[in-house]
């Protein structure tokens, strides 16, 4: 009994083992964008939140996340330009969605106001910004990914980030500024 004990907390050690190599490398399983061979960062989905945004056209209604991990994060806090090496930035795009249920209660509990509440529905994609200033030197220092469903976009469109973003140039190619804290 006392064997299989220690053969349990040994095979628990080792899994733990091979989950800290996997974080400590900071990306996940599957294919990494072309140009810039970035993969999907470990854990992003977790990271801290920079600002909100809506995009909206006629043909399409997004609501966005922007989240850093804890480089960016501190950086945007202290106005910190150019932004450190190791900083990622995560757009998360999502179509915009709304509940009958919602918005049946703001026009009861807010009569005549006309209010209308939406939220993140279904996934759209995710794009990830990498700061590395010697590595990204050809594209200020960033290198860019895009996935949807877990599944990097083409080199086409991994050409287009670079040239699309240097109008930010002033503020390191970023065009998101950190959101107040209400
Ligand atoms: C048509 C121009 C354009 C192209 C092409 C483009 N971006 Fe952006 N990007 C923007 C603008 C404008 C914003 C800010 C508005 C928004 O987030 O919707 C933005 C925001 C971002 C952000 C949030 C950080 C920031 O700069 O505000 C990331 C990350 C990002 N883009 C990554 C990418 C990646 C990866 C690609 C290529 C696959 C790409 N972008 C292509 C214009 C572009």
């Amino acid at each position: 009994m006392k064997h299989i004990a220690c053969l349990t907390a040994a095979a628990a050690t080792m899994a733990g083992g091979i989950l800290y190599v996997a974080s400590a490398l900071g990306q996940t399983d599957g294919d990494a964008s072309p140009i810039y061979g970035i993969k999907i960062p470990a854990g992003y989905r977790d990271w801290r939140l920079i600002s909100v945004k809506q995009l909206a056209g006629n043909k399409l209604k997004q609501l966005r996340a922007q989240l850093g991990n804890d480089i960016a994060i501190e950086a945007f806090r202290e106005g910190k330009l150019p932004f450190p090496d190791g900083a990622i930035i995560a757009a998360l795009h999502w179509n915009e969605a709304s509940s009958e249920l919602d918005n049946q209660v703001l026009a009861a509990g807010f009569p005549g106001a006309g209010l209308e509440s939406v939220f993140a529905g279904s996934a759209v994609n995710v794009q990830f910004m990498v700061k590395d200033a010697k590595k990204y030197a050809a594209s200020g220092g960033w290198g860019y990914a895009d996935f949807t469903n877990g599944k990097p976009g083409d080199q086409a469109l991994h050409e287009k980030c670079f040239p699309c973003h240097v109008p930010a140039k002033d503020h390191d190619y970023v065009f998101t500024h950190y959101a107040p804290t209400p």
